[in-house]
């Protein structure tokens, strides 16, 4: 009997994120409304963060359910290598981690690719090695981005902070972390998981004023909480967190991406199809689907997922961008492509970063009849603090909009799946800079396929 050979191949999970170049595109058209069913991944942004809070633990093994595998894993995991991680993936979407020591103090980018996840690693690796060298954030370019409100709280607890070109050289004033009270001047919902991955490990109580309040880091706090870190939150979103060292939890289960969700249930209501999207949670969608509902989209909820279905001629309707549990700024970019189906003017006003609609612009180049406008001012009586600033900040989209044909540039990562569902309602149309999807979005081609739409990816 002939020997079965046996495959000694590593399982990698990104390697089809890997051999995505930038002469990769993804060509799409219409065809038809999309009908069927269609699982929503495990959340990215809560993903990255809780691997780098497992990390702060005290030695240990942790078990994560749920990966997605998506690029923004890659790179985060890349990070974890260079700095010794022990950590194994699994065919079953789970990731095994070894929590101990970090070998080395260097939190850097190995290419040109990078998140912004980099600053998060701080904590762990200052509270274990007294010292720390980050690539600074990058990111998808939609506003400047600071990260002032993190170098604020670094000082607070006790980081020194050296400023380099590409990289922020930290060290410990003191042998430890000490408690701080901060006051974000914006809820921002990375630095408010930075510190609070910081003040867990930090001995005595500190307090987070004018916190973030996104459901991925209300399932870091629930996770912290777990494994012993008492945390309060109070009327006023203020955390007052005490903390120490603390082991994490055995496992813990990657929540289903909110963002993936709404963009599966525009996809259905936009091609006037019908589609049950798994996993989706009304829960994490409250303000959401009471736009879609506002705006007349069919919605059924159940406790495995939602049912998003169109039933008639969609509204126009206006919607500010704020912070959770507010209209979420990542879920404009593919309500604006629902917008464009809709007979009339309709109005976006971003509040939360200053340049998140360069899409529209590349949008209007294919957009044959209706009309879209970006503005910088201001809609009246509509407290915004971008006004009296030149930004782009306001989209007018005036539809039906007929989509023709052209090659159009992903600009940044949730653009990306816009874009996409601008392709399928097109009458044919390339686009490139895919790195940028699949960074957040697993088998995005193979899952628009299964739903009927004429998609191709390029490599
Ligand atoms: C997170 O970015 C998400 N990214 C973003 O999703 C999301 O759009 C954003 O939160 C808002 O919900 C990740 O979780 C990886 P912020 P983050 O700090 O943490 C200003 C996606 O595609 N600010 O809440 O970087 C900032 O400029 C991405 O999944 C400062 O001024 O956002 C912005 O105007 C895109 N100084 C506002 O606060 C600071 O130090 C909110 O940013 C920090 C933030």
């Amino acid at each position: 009997m002939r020997e079965k050979k046996i495959s000694n191949k590593i399982f990698d999970p990104f390697e089809n994120f890997r051999l995505i170049t930038e002469n990769s595109y993804i060509e799409a058209r219409y065809n038809g409304p999309l009908y069927g069913v269609v699982d929503v991944a495990g959340a990215k942004n809560m993903v990255t963060k809780i691997l780098i809070a497992a990390l702060s633990g005290e030695t240990g093994k942790v078990k994560i359910r749920n990966i997605p595998w998506i690029g923004e894993m890659d790179i985060t995991l890349s990070l974890c290598k260079r700095l010794g991680v022990d950590f194994k993936i699994n065919p079953d979407k789970t990731l095994e981690l070894k929590i101990d020591g970090f070998k080395n103090p260097e939190v850097r980018f190995d290419s040109y690719l990078g998140n912004r996840v980099s600053l998060l690693f701080a904590g762990p690796v200052l509270y274990k090695l007294g010292k720390a060298n980050i690539s600074k954030p990058k990111g998808c370019e939609i506003g400047e981005r600071k990260i002032d409100f993190h170098l604020a709280g670094f000082q607070a607890f006790g980081i020194k902070i050296k400023e380099y070109d590409d990289y922020l050289g930290l060290t410990l004033k003191h042998k430890e972390f000490k408690p701080a009270t901060i006051t974000l001047p914006f809820p921002s919902v990375g630095a408010t998981e930075n510190l609070l991955i910081i003040a867990s490990m930090t001995k005595g109580v500190s307090v987070i004023k004018n916190a973030a309040i996104e459901p991925e880091i209300l399932e870091m706090v629930k996770i912290l909480q777990k494994s012993g870190v008492s945390i309060k939150i109070d009327a006023n979103r203020n955390f007052i967190i005490k903390g120490g060292p603390h082991k994490i939890i055995d496992v813990i289960d990657i929540m289903p991406d909110r963002v993936e969700a709404f963009s599966w249930g525009i996809a259905a209501l936009s091609t006037k199809g019908d589609i049950f999207v798994k996993y989706a949670q009304q829960d994490h969608l409250l303000t959401p689907l009471s736009v879609l509902l506002d705006m007349g989209a069919g919605i059924e909820i159940y406790p495995d997922g939602i049912r998003f279905f169109y039933k008639k001629n969609l509204k126009p309707i206006k919607v500010t961008t704020q912070t959770y549990p507010g209209f979420p700024t990542d879920f404009q970019q593919p309500l604006s492509i629902l917008l464009s189906q809709c007979n009339g003017i309709s109005q976006i006003h971003e509040t939360i970063f200053e340049n998140r609609f360069r899409y529209l612009e590349r949008i209007k180049t294919i957009a044959t009849s209706g009309r879209i406008e970006i503005m910088n001012t201001c809609p009246k009586n509509e407290p915004c603090r971008f006004y009296g600033y030149n930004y782009p900040h306001v989209a007018k989209i005036n539809g039906p909009i007929c989509l023709g044909k052209g090659d159009l540039q992903i600009d940044d990562l949730r653009a990306g799946f816009a874009l996409l569902n601008a392709g399928i309602l097109s009458e044919g149309i390339k686009i490139y800079g895919i790195k940028l999807l699949y960074r957040g979005y697993e088998n995005i081609v193979e899952k628009m396929q299964s739903l009927g739409a004429d998609v191709k990816l390029v490599i």
